[in-house]
């Protein structure tokens, strides 16, 4: 690992259009932090890079479905995220954003740079345009039927059905997502970067250079370089981005996937003066962690900017993963099928290590992975609490028992302690190969043998009974549990830093360095040890059950979704419409009525006059809790005979998808009487 002086270490943007979920954590931000933080334990220059990428068609598109800005959308999310991570212990030195002025600035000169070097393409082509909304549909702006699948709902630039890489034109019915219209072609023009003449240049770094990439990552990138390059236009006809630094492409901005990467440099600048470093000396190593989806950006187009733009290393490594999905099902915003990093903050408040063991165990590093609730409880009850929180709980309540917390003097070592020293040596030395190599499941695996270890050993040495038999011997194991439970401490801190915290808390130690972590005299004869705590908690089955309720609550709502709307009726015209007397009126009574169970009796005030309704709707509502709500009523209805009751009009109701009936009512309260046209 001495071949370089420092690292650069960045973790894909979120997009600040929602919140971040377990899906995220396990592909890119859980392994990134471990990796950073193991630099910083071995004493490296090393910098964690983080930021909300916040430009792109999704965030317009959500911002005017809500009728606010997309500033607005931006930094509502922007903290969310930025808080979450703070609280969940990803260690960013620094989680920036990309609305920043000196991200506008840094992305504006990168372009210029390339541009006055003469690497773009100019060309001037026929674009899909909304003539109604005056706008050129870039990107996610325009749908239609996907040409590979069929799926109806593909977008501009990708099909979410069967994940083939789409351009607007190859879309069959194209129509507008902002109006529904069938857009026309108009001419504009655009700026290109030429990744076919950039082929062979990255043929030889890829595929001969860099054989030591991950397979998935690797195999990608061939996929990508067999099936030949194309130029990648690098500007867009859209309003929210960075502007294109041209006097001719006023009212065009930089593509999302130009400007979102150079977000790690712009992050970097903000951090530090000496930021150039990190990005420009080749003795820097620079590492990108990102989800698979990302793969062609970090692997092809970013680094063919960063080597055409002429002053900056190319990244060492993408150790991207495969994607997770929960409990069997592809983790879906849109359906709110995901375990939100924010929600599980409060739900299992000081668990952030649980959700850290778990999605890094059970991490895709080579495959998609499955995160299933009864699993996340499996491995808490029994590797956690069962191996590390046994273990360290053991030794504490021993300690303290035999020796009022003191940690006691070893008498002689055996061949067991020699065998524990060279097997934690191993362990040590394995868990750095995997951390160093991206293979943070298997280094989790080894943190656990730590403290695996020092159960066997508490369980062949029996120290409870040694107090009667051989209290040199009793000693000697004390110590020795002892200095694993530090040494479990530094090693798990990259994976677990809040029960690494604690552990030292209880310990009572400073944090050691890593590398001593193998010497058995971290803790000296004679220190006092502080009060033992639990490490971790059983996590009980009702605690699963209501995550698993939330998720089919969920289901239930993807297929209330799914269910079609019923078809417009036949046209009317205006005069049979403002037939329909409508009025705001207030029930100003309600009753059940006898031996008919879906009826409601009510007296309502119609401005007009009070009259009886007898209403379908005991169902939905109980009498008490209406009285005085303001509803619409159909007043000039002819009257009906229902169970006996004279009904003299009809309150308006909306049918819901799963059938039930709710009022509608006026924003604010409005005089009875009032008229509905
Ligand atoms: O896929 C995504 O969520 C992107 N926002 C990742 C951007 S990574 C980098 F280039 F900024
Ligand atoms: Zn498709």
């Amino acid at each position: 690992m001495n071949k370089f002086k420092r690292y650069t270490v960045t973790s894909a943007l979120p997009y600040a259009n929602g919140p971040v979920h377990i899906g995220h954590l396990a592909g890119v931000y859980v392994p990134a932090d471990i990796y950073a933080r193991y630099l910083r334990l071995k004493n490296q220059d090393v910098v964690f890079i983080g930021g909300s990428d916040e430009h792109g068609v999704p965030i317009t598109l959500k911002a005017r479905k809500e009728g606010v800005t997309p500033q607005q959308i931006v930094d509502r999310y922007h903290e969310i995220i930025k808080n979450s991570f703070k609280d969940f212990g990803i260690s960013f030195d620094i989680y920036s954003r990309t609305s920043n002025k000196i991200h506008h600035q840094t992305a504006s000169d990168f372009f210029t740079t390339l541009y006055n070097k003469g690497e773009f393409i100019e060309k001037t082509s026929m674009q899909f345009f909304d003539e109604a909304e005056n706008q050129f549909l870039a990107d996610r702006y325009i749908m239609g039927t996907c040409p590979k699948c069929g799926a109806e709902d593909a977008y501009g630039d990708q099909c979410e059905k069967c994940g083939s890489s789409l351009s607007a034109e190859e879309l069959i019915n194209p129509r507008s997502v902002i109006s529904g219209n069938k857009p026309i072609l108009k001419e504009t023009k655009h700026w290109f970067l030429p990744l076919d003449k950039y082929e062979s240049e990255l043929k030889q770094w890829i595929l001969k250079d860099h054989k030591d990439w991950k397979a998935n990552v690797y195999g990608q990138c061939k996929s990508w370089l067999d099936s030949g390059l194309f130029p990648r236009a690098v500007t867009r006809d859209l309003d929210w981005g960075v502007k294109v630094p041209l006097e001719e492409a006023k009212d065009k901005v930089l593509y999302v996937w130009f400007d979102a990467p150079i977000g790690y440099i712009s992050a970097t600048r903000e951090l530090t003066k000496d930021w150039e470093k990190y990005w420009k000396d080749k003795d820097t190593k620079l590492v990108h962690f990102i989800g698979k989806d990302n793969i062609v950006f970090h692997c092809i187009i970013f680094p063919s900017m960063l080597r055409h733009e002429g002053s900056y290393i190319l990244p060492d490594n993408v150790p991207a993963n495969e994607f997770l999905n929960l409990e069997g099902d592809k983790i879906s915003t849109s359906r709110n099928w995901a375990v939100w990093l924010h929600e599980y903050l409060e739900e299992f408040p000081g668990q952030q290590d649980v959700l850290r063991y778990v999605l890094c165990s059970n991490a895709p590093e080579t495959k998609d992975n499955d995160f299933t609730w009864k699993d996340f409880q499996t491995k808490n009850n029994s590797e956690l609490v069962a191996i590390m929180g046994n273990f360290i709980n053991r030794t504490m309540v021993l300690t303290h028992k035999y020796y009022n917390g003191i940690v006691p003097e070893p008498f002689k070592d055996t061949e067991y302690e020699k065998e524990i020293r060279s097997e934690i040596k191993r362990i040590k030395h394995s868990i750095e190969k995997n951390i160093e190599n991206y293979k943070f499941r298997e280094a989790l695996k080894e943190v656990m043998n730590i403290t695996r270890l020092g159960n066997k050993y508490l369980a062949d040495t029996e120290p409870w009974k040694l107090i009667k038999t051989d209290e040199d011997r009793l000693k000697t194991v004390l110590y020795y549990s002892i200095q694993i439970s530090a040494i479990s401490a530094v090693l798990s801190e990259p994976f677990l830093p809040f029960t690494a915290e604690k552990l030292l808390k209880m310990l009572d130690i400073d944090k050691p360095e890593w590398d001593k972590a193998e010497d058995f005299d971290l803790i000296k004869s004679g220190h006092k040890l502080n009060s033992a705590e639990l490490l971790f908690s059983l996590i009980e089955d009702d605690k699963i059950e209501i995550q698993i309720q939330k998720l089919l609550r969920s289901k239930e709502m993807n297929e209330l979704e799914k269910k079609t709307v019923l078809p417009q009726k036949d046209t009317i015209s205006y005069d049979d419409f403002i037939k329909q007397d409508i009025r705001i009126s207030t029930i100003l009574e309600a009753e059940k009525v006898p031996k008919a169970d879906k009826l409601l009796k009510l007296l309502v005030d119609t401005g007009i006059d009070k009259r009886t309704i007898v209403s379908g709707i005991a169902k939905y509502y109980r009498p008490e809790e209406i009285i005085g709500k303001q509803v619409c009523v159909l007043v000039n209805l002819a009257p009906r005979n229902l169970r006996g009751i004279e009904s003299n009009g009809m309150i308006l109701m909306a049918e819901d998808k799963d059938g039930s009936l709710k009022f509608i009512s006026p924003e604010n309260a409005c005089g009875n009487g009032s008229v509905i046209s």
